[in-house]
């Protein structure tokens, strides 16, 4: 919630308390710099005992509240037939204003299903940005042209623009007349944009993008991984919504699509997804390959017990002050870095803080990983874990060819309820350190590269040993220690 302070200005504040907590370490800058070299300067294959603060994703990673253990602790365990998945069924058609879902193991088993089933060989699939498993299953599982019809403004790292997550309805037009109604598996509307900054699209543009559906009988499938926070957006930023209720507004984003899926990881703070629909014959179609893929019918590869918690989550997602948790606290990150001239993604957006790394180390040629160089930076200086979202996170063409990403950012992500105000003091100031030593981050080069989402399991080396140097500048300036 955001409350107003005396001297005019805003301060999120936490609508929850902390009542168990978890111990974290500070490793110093030396270790720090040994644990970076060892992971070969990427993020994912660092341990968490030598991480401070670990913003990598705010995936399976955000607090579960007290009533989400409670139906952790309460659910049935039957392998079929368990009422857990009952009550979640009813707390989807409450929430969501589905009749029918299945669950699936998390989100990227959504796309799996998805793909399989609706994608077209030889065809495509159309999406307002990509999101990196869902581009994965729509090429491979799916043989199709992933297009992707964001507006111009989605890709300026600066704007004032309040919904850059939208789809250019002008380029959904001429795609359909490109490849013809036959050809096109599906359109895919996420909520809110990952890749792009987790920026959000407006409900008119949703409600455009159906009419052009219904107009070509094209399905609409939405990712809703991130509903209730493009929910929050709409709110605070559409016009004709900011009397409505987060609850009401989720329920019109999901009325209007054919299939929805999530990945349960993100807004209902559990581990698991789902997808849901109102046409039978739709699900039917997924229906005979669950069990296959998944598990039985009332588990579809979750834990029941995640099921319990998943209910609970989904109740709890649309009241305000968990839909705008993170992003009160992103809004904070993001205008304090920014009124530094700090390069980030504005307007802010949901789910993290993103550093524009192409502006904020000008210095460093696209070929030499831009964004994974200032994470792994970003990490020797503060012992925060941010992930890599360019280049590296960008998978080579067929040919083997580099393929350079729309954007090159720095993804400091905002696990809900996790942290604190003081937490992202803290990493502004070590930012503000790196921003003025710059100069000092220099590119990587991989040394083992697998073939396809490298950016999990790739190894690289910085380039000239400059890991060493900004670890000796820090260490300089601070002591020796942290
Ligand atoms: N769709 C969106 C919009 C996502 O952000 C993610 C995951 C998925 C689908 C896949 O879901 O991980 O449950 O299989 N995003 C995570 C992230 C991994 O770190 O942003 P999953």
């Amino acid at each position: 919630m955001i409350i107003k302070l005396s001297n005019g200005k805003e301060l999120p504040v936490e609508m929850h308390k902390a009542r168990m907590v978890q111990k974290i370490t500070l490793t110093p800058a030396e270790e720090r710099l040994k644990a970076i070299q060892e992971a070969g300067y990427n993020t994912f294959l660092l341990k968490t005992k030598d991480i401070y603060l670990d913003m990598l994703t705010d995936s399976g990673v955000n607090a579960m509240s007290d009533n989400q253990f409670a139906g952790f602790m309460n659910a049935d365990d039957a392998y079929a037939g368990s009422m857990t998945f009952y009550e979640f069924a009813d707390a989807v058609k409450d929430v969501l204003g589905y009749q029918y879902v299945m669950n699936v193991h998390q989100g990227r088993a959504a796309e799996h299903l998805l793909s399989k089933i609706f994608a077209k060989p030889g065809g495509a699939v159309i999406t307002n940005y990509h999101f990196t498993t869902t581009k994965g299953h729509i090429e491979l599982t799916g043989g199709s042209a992933c297009l992707e019809l964001y507006a111009d403004e989605a890709l300026k790292t600066k704007s004032t623009h309040p919904f850059k997550g939208n789809m250019d309805i002008q380029r959904l037009k001429d795609a359909i007349k490109k490849w013809g109604r036959e050809k096109i598996g599906y359109v895919r509307m996420e909520a809110t944009t990952n890749l792009l900054g987790g920026q959000p699209f407006s409900m008119e543009n949703l409600k455009e993008v159906r009419k052009i559906c219904d107009q070509h009988n094209l399905l609409l499938v939405m990712d809703g991984s991130l509903i209730s926070e493009n929910a929050y957006f709409i709110w605070k930023r559409e016009k004709g919504y900011e009397n409505k209720t987060i609850a009401e507004i989720v329920k019109e984003m999901a009325g209007l699509a054919d299939i929805f899926y999530l990945s349960g990881r993100k807004n209902t703070c559990v581990r698991g997804g789902f997808i849901a629909s109102n046409k039978k014959d739709l699900m039917e179609k997924l229906e005979p390959w669950l069990p296959f893929y998944e598990g039985f019918y009332t588990y579809g590869g979750m834990s029941m017990r995640e099921i319990g918690a998943m209910t609970v989550g989904l109740r709890e997602m649309v009241d305000p002050s968990v839909a705008g948790c993170s992003i009160e606290q992103i809004k904070y990150f993001v205008e304090k870095l920014d009124g530094m001239g700090i390069p980030v993604v504005t307007p802010p957006g949901g789910l993290a803080c993103h550093v524009d790394a192409r502006k904020f180390v000008s210095h460093i040629p696209k070929e030499q990983y831009i964004a994974g160089a200032l994470t792994a930076a970003l990490y020797i200086t503060s012992g925060v874990r941010a992930m890599e979202r360019g280049t590296i996170s960008t998978d080579r063409d067929k040919d083997g060819k580099e393929v350079y990403a729309d954007l090159e950012l720095t993804r400091i992500a905002l696990p809900r309820r996790v942290y604190t105000i003081s937490h992202i003091e803290y990493i502004i100031d070590r930012l503000q350190w790196l921003y003025n030593n710059r100069e000092l981050i220099k590119g990587l080069k991989f040394v083992s590269e697998p073939p396809v989402l490298r950016f999990f399991l790739g190894k690289l080396d910085a380039l000239d040993n400059w890991g060493r140097k900004l670890g000796d500048a820090f260490k300089k300036d601070f002591g020796g220690n942290w």
